[in-house]
């Protein structure tokens, strides 16, 4: 199955919030026709009703894909409108966070091709990572065609078993917010220095965006780029001494963050 089989069958897209509209945004203007997607939400917001997409109308009997994009908490009553397509050669993804394969496989049986997936916050502006990970039933050309749906919102990795989901779920699906409060407390800390607030705020908004930026492309790993930037006896070296301390610094800190995010996961997956 490929793209040109999801503008001929369908794709059927459970939930337009944040995450489903900005897939969505990015499908229509890679060139999926809008007729071929059928959205179903309660409240359709009216830039998804200007897209020329079906907009809570009856489904085709037997799209190329489901998407489902909406809260976890949601999925108990939102899933029962899919029961149908379950069982058949449709595709299931999921984007839903905690959400195991077996939730679904339960629904819709578990000779269903499904693929979960993770992605991110920065998928709102097609900068996103998203994780995947297919069950039993999912082919290779299922999984590919997932991650090329999900390519619309930024990177896409593949993971081999399903219990990464919940350390993914630790480092990139909940790692924007630990870099929101990078540019916070960064911000803060350059208040502290005597700086105007706009003024911090500026700079280590910058800083944390263009370094991130020189980390994409360049061919140094972070390391390698840490160690260009650390003059011997410099000011980066007298921040870093404080920052990469093994008791208070940096991994310490970032290791039980990353360790309390991954149980949390596990417990939610756990329901
Ligand atoms: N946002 C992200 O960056 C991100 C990252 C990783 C994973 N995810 C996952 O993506 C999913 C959606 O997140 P989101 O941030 O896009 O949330 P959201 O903005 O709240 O979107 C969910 C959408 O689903 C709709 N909905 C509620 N009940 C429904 C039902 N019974 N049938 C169909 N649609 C229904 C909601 O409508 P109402 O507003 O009217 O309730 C809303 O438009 C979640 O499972 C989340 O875990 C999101």
């Amino acid at each position: 199955m490929d793209m040109s089989d999801v503008a001929r069958r369908g794709l059927v897209l459970l939930g337009c919030g944040k995450m489903g509209s900005a897939m969505l945004a990015g499908w229509l203007d890679g060139g999926l026709p809008s007729r071929s997607v059928w959205v179903i939400d309660p409240m359709p917001s009216d830039w998804v009703r200007a897209q020329g997409v079906n907009v809570n109308t009856p489904l085709p009997t037997a799209p190329a894909i489901v998407l489902i994009a909406v809260k976890p908490q949601m999925m108990g009553e939102a899933l029962p409108v899919l029961v149908a397509l379950g069982g058949g050669d449709t595709l299931f993804v999921s984007v839903a966070a905690g959400t195991p394969i077996a939730a679904f496989e339960q629904v819709f049986g578990s000779g269903t091709p499904i693929v979960r997936a993770m992605p991110n916050t920065p998928a709102a502006i097609g900068r996103g990572i998203t994780a995947l990970i297919g069950n039993s039933a999912a082919t290779v050309s299922d999984v590919a065609l997932a991650q090329e749906l999900l390519a619309a919102v930024g990177q896409t990795v593949l993971l081999d078993r399903e219990e990464q989901m919940d350390a993914v779920t630790g480092v990139s699906g909940s790692g924007p917010a630990y870099v929101f409060h990078l540019i916070e407390t960064l911000a803060a800390a350059g208040e502290a220095q005597g700086l105007p607030a706009d003024l911090s705020m500026q700079l280590a908004t910058a800083t944390v965006a263009g370094a991130g930026a020189l980390a994409e492309v360049a061919e140094e790993d972070p390391a390698q780029l840490r160690v260009n930037v650390t003059s011997p006896n410099g000011t980066t070296q007298a921040a870093l001494e404080v920052l990469m301390d093994g008791d208070a610094g940096f991994p310490d800190l970032l290791k039980r963050a990353v360790a309390a995010a991954t149980e949390r996961s596990r417990e939610l997956s756990r329901g």
